[in-house]
């Protein structure tokens, strides 16, 4: 189909055309809370020569990831021209016509480029009801693929990926550490020298009813961590507590939210929150996503030291099929760590 942001450039819209409806009536969508600011994480005090510091901030990501699931980094180093270029880049990406965005789509059966409007995944055959979202999608560990044009592109998301592995493994320190193991632990256990690394760009338009569609519905991610940068515009939303919370970024700062594999490998400690993406009637959003998870062949489970006391309540899977198991099973809406259980 054409995209999104085509339909809403070449037509005068009044209304959702019916496909978009996902909400029946506007009272069904909005159960949002209040604008909430998630915790905020100084990355900078996690190589922090006093230990009290280091200490401190360890402690505060423990409690972000068991709280909340959802965190806000500032001082990441990732440098602000890198990150505009980033969304320079993606953004003419979004720009090109459709035969030309197309081309790049491929069907590698690990490693697939996606560009698509409206669908859920690559495997949309069910899918009823269209998202009001354009987006590409693409790996860029252990393999590296990247569309080649815009031809600055590919520089530029390559050396995004490099510097945000080289983030979530410090994150990771950091967090496997929060659960009393090894500082290196999780890194080992997961295998992160050929970490599974993938490059997702969703684009939003201005929605006419943007009460009655959605974005991207609730759902987990299936990694360990995954990274999002928004472009000022506010959309995303996170179930706590029974409620879905609007959440309010911080310019500069990236949203870190805590996936499946981090829920199992801490025998379900901190756990992988559900969030979606909703939609304003006046801006584009645009969101730029990594997702990191462990390397494609790692089977994953509960970390051993912490099932001291505990049993084990997950079982294990090596982490492409459970990749493949949830793109099948969103289409039945059955979360995939349940499936573990
Ligand atoms: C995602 O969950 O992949 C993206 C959510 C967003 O765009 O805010
Ligand atoms: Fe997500």
């Amino acid at each position: 189909m054409a995209s999104i942001k085509t339909l809403v450039q070449s037509k005068d819209l009044k209304s959702l055309p019916s496909d978009f409806a996902h909400f029946k009536d506007a009272q069904e969508s909005i159960q949002t809370g209040p604008d909430v600011p998630v915790p905020v994480i100084d990355f900078s005090l996690l190589s922090s020569t006093n230990p009290d510091e280091r200490a401190k901030v360890i402690l505060d990501l423990g409690k972000a990831c068991e709280e909340w699931g959802f965190f806000l980094v500032v001082n990441h180093g990732i440098p602000e021209n890198l990150i505009s270029a980033l969304f320079n880049a993606c953004n003419e990406f979004f720009d090109m016509p459709e035969e030309d965005k197309l081309q790049f789509d491929n069907k590698h059966p690990l490693y697939p480029v996606m560009v698509r409007s409206g669908t859920i995944d690559g495997n949309d055959s069910n899918q009823q009801v269209k998202l009001w979202r354009d987006y590409l999608r693409f790996f860029v560990h252990p393999e590296y693929h990247c569309p080649t044009k815009p031809k600055e592109m590919s520089d530029i998301v390559l050396e995004y990926s490099r510097r945000t592995r080289d983030l979530a493994r410090k994150l990771l320190r950091g967090i496997s550490q929060s659960l009393g193991l090894e500082e290196d632990y999780i890194e080992k256990a997961m295998e992160l020298d050929s970490s599974t690394q993938i490059f997702a760009a969703n684009y939003y338009p201005p929605c006419p009813q943007p009460e009655l569609a959605i974005g991207i519905p609730p759902h987990t991610d299936p990694g360990l961590l995954t990274f999002l940068l928004q472009n000022g515009v506010e959309g995303l939303e996170i179930q706590n507590k029974g409620k879905w919370l609007h959440l309010t970024g911080i310019p500069g700062a990236i949203f870190v939210n805590t996936a499946d594999q981090l829920e199992i490998i801490s025998n379900g400690k901190y756990k992988s929150v559900w969030h979606r993406a909703v939609l304003n009637n006046k801006k584009t959003r645009f969101s730029l996503v990594v997702a990191n998870g462990p390397s494609p062949d790692t089977i994953v489970t509960p970390a051993p030291p912490l099932l001291c006391e505990t049993p084990p309540a997950y079982g294990q899977m090596k982490y492409m099929e459970y990749v493949q198991l949830q793109r099948s099973s969103r289409l039945n809406q059955k979360p995939t760590l349940e499936q573990l259980k």
